[in-house]
């Protein structure tokens, strides 16, 4: 028997095993039911009694270490001969890869930022947490409004006696550009707005809005028409027709609601545009005097417009998207609609 625990214990030192399904066959050698390591053990059930303490305690550690041993040789052993199987193998199909892709909400705010670079525009940001100044005082909301309201907006904490603010337009980038920019000004401002309003299909306490702004001597209404007309063609079709509605914002004078003819029926009417073949996209208007003056510009000889229109929406236009809530969850079935994924 001492013969033999030696050539297993020999045997062992020398086992080497490249794969998972080697270990598993030096395993049954050893280990398994008709393996050599239970065979001693059978063996042992005849020995000499007075043996047996001498033998026992050999044949038990043996058994220790083969177990050991292979556990070792699965942690270091690979699949590499499926491996190289599958190398050599070219016939066999291609893993499948997901390419990450980009936001919708991305997508048409680098396509706004693409059309309006072209018309000469610069592009600014501003803080997303703000003053009650910008974002109400200096354009032109009275005290009272019921925008400021603890219902719409969202306020910080600071103990400030000035409120602080998550902005709820993207409006108070227009204020900060007119404080800093030297005239003239042609900007938009694209970001992430806040309102506190309860999460549904047609709202979201987060969005994201693209304002713009132009300053000079001497624009017009008929400056302000043309801009959206051009804009509204590169981003929806050569053949889009615009309609404008009286409105009225406090920062604007006059004010406009812009509608677009609807890309899905071409005016017939639809479902999408609510049997009305116009959809509505923005909101727009001559920048009020006192706006211009709040910011130190002199209002007699500048005039400008503005407007401002919400990045989900025209996502929403452009591929039916009905639901605001997809834009949030980061559902990747909704994201992968805009991607692409490809097989190498
Ligand atoms: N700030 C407006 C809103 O959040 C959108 C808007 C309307 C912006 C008219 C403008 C404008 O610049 O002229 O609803």
């Amino acid at each position: 028997m001492k013969e033999e625990i030696e050539k297993v214990l020999n045997d062992l030192d020398s086992l080497k095993c490249e794969s998972l399904k080697e270990v598993e066959e030096a395993r049954i050698k050893f280990l398994g039911k008709k393996g050599e390591i239970t065979k001693l053990f059978e063996e042992f059930r005849t020995i000499a009694p007075e043996m047996k303490k001498e033998f026992g305690k050999q044949l038990n550690d043996l058994k220790q270490k083969t177990q050991a041993k292979i556990e070792e040789l699965k942690g270091t052993a690979s699949d590499s001969v499926s491996d190289k199987t599958a190398l050599n193998d070219l016939t066999m199909p291609g893993y499948h890869y997901t390419l990450g892709s980009r936001h919708p909400v991305s997508i048409v705010r680098q396509e706004i930022a693409d059309i309006f670079r072209k018309f000469g525009y610069d592009i600014a940001e501003g803080p997303e947490i703000e003053d009650d100044y910008h974002v109400f005082e200096a354009l032109n909301f009275p005290p009272d409004h019921p925008a400021r309201d603890m219902q719409d907006t969202f306020f910080v904490s600071t103990g400030h006696k000035d409120p602080i603010l998550l902005r709820t337009h993207t409006s108070c980038v227009q204020v900060r550009c007119m404080e800093t920019m030297p005239l003239p000004i042609r900007v938009i401002c694209p970001g992430r707005v806040f309102r506190n309003e309860a999460i549904s299909a047609r709202a979201h306490c987060i969005f994201h809005q693209c304002e713009g702004l132009y300053i000079d001597e001497h624009v017009t209404f008929a400056d302000l028409r043309q801009s959206i007309l051009l804009f509204v063609r590169e981003m929806f079709g050569p053949n889009t027709q615009i309609r404008m509605r009286p409105s009225y914002f406090p920062f604007t004078e006059p004010s406009s609601e812009v509608d677009v003819s609807c890309n899905i029926c071409h005016g017939k009417g639809c479902n999408v545009c609510k049997g009305t073949g116009w959809l509505e996209i923005l909101g727009c208007g001559m920048v009020d005097p006192n706006v211009l003056e709040a910011s130190g510009i002199d209002s007699k000889k500048y005039s400008g417009f503005a407007f401002g229109m919400g990045l989900e929406r025209i996502a929403m236009l452009k591929w039916q998207v009905n639901d605001l809530r997809h834009y949030f969850e980061n559902d990747m079935r909704f994201l992968k609609e805009f991607g692409t994924s490809v097989e190498v």
